[in-house]
């Protein structure tokens, strides 16, 4: 059994201080053996929140997998923002996208899809470097072919119809076609800070988009809360837990066998590639 904790969204600045007080205790109860954080772990990207958040990150047990969010930039300083956005997140937290989990059951990666700046008026958007991501998709295929490939993301690669935000992540579509065809089983996201488990290609080989709330104070309506995601020899399980002001409790859970997920397809890669399916890219 692999116990991963999934968090996103924490910004340190405007962290919910009740939330982060009690979580330590349950987090114990779960012993992980890996946490995913997946980006905004700052609100304005300052050296302050920086420390904050690197001494609680320290405080979680095991190995840890990390991306930057569109946050973890400095919002005050242009300059610094141009040239060198994500110098502070590489001092205090680590360098970008380093680390590979990988163990029995799962193999773990980050790429970061935020940008200091872009060529647009919004730069909140998420964007996926396709020769990056093929990267990944290569180091997943140099692993054994019955892990789990989890990839750690920021944006979503396609926003869901309930997300209260709605905005499109360049080369999303693309990116979930070829991690489809790279047997990829999930994507591990934030950035919209509500949790969620999307099943991207119902029948057929599967990726699920999996989000993780938030333990800031920016929640959009919903209760603080994290991901513990759960993986046997036999099935997936990702449980929401939420804290209600006074405890975290398991809510909602979302089981997956591990035979109907893409790298466990019968056939093998070499007959993957022949008939991988068409991914529904519905949003
Ligand atoms: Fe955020």
């Amino acid at each position: 059994m692999t116990s991963i904790l999934h968090f996103a969204d924490i910004h340190f600045g405007v962290e919910d201080a009740a939330a982060l007080a009690r979580v330590d205790a349950t987090i114990e109860k779960l012993s992980p053996d890996v946490s995913v954080i997946s980006g905004d772990i700052t609100q304005t990207g300052s050296a302050v929140e920086f420390v904050a958040a690197a001494q609680w990150i320290s405080t979680l047990s095991g190995p840890k997998i990390i991306t930057a969010g569109n946050h973890d930039t400095p919002m005050y300083g242009l300059i610094d923002r141009i040239i060198k956005p994500f110098d502070r997140y590489e001092e205090h937290i680590a360098p970008h996208d380093a680390g590979v989990f990988e163990d029995d059951n799962v193999i773990i990666q980050s790429l970061n899809t935020s940008r200091g700046i872009q060529m647009k008026l919004d730069w909140s958007v998420g964007v996926v470097n396709l020769n990056d991501l093929d990267e990944k998709i290569d180091r997943f295929g140099q692993s054994d072919w019955g892990k789990l490939r989890f990839l750690n993301v920021h944006h979503p690669f396609i926003y869901p119809p309930e997300s209260p935000l709605q905005k499109t992540t360049d080369n999303g579509p693309e990116g979930l076609r070829r991690l489809a065809d790279g047997h990829c089983d999930a994507v591990l996201s934030g950035h919209v800070h509500i949790p969620y488990v999307i099943e991207r290609n119902p029948g057929g080989s599967e990726l699920l988009s999996v989000s993780a709330g938030t333990l800031s104070t920016r929640r959009r309506g919903n209760k603080p809360s994290f991901n513990h995601i759960q993986v046997d020899a036999d099935e997936v399980v990702i449980t929401m837990v939420e804290f209600t002001g006074e405890e975290y409790v398991r809510s909602e859970t979302f089981r997956k066998a591990r035979r109907e997920l893409s790298a466990w397809r019968r056939d093998g890669p070499r007959e993957m590639q022949k008939d991988a399916t068409v991914l529904d890219t519905r949003t």
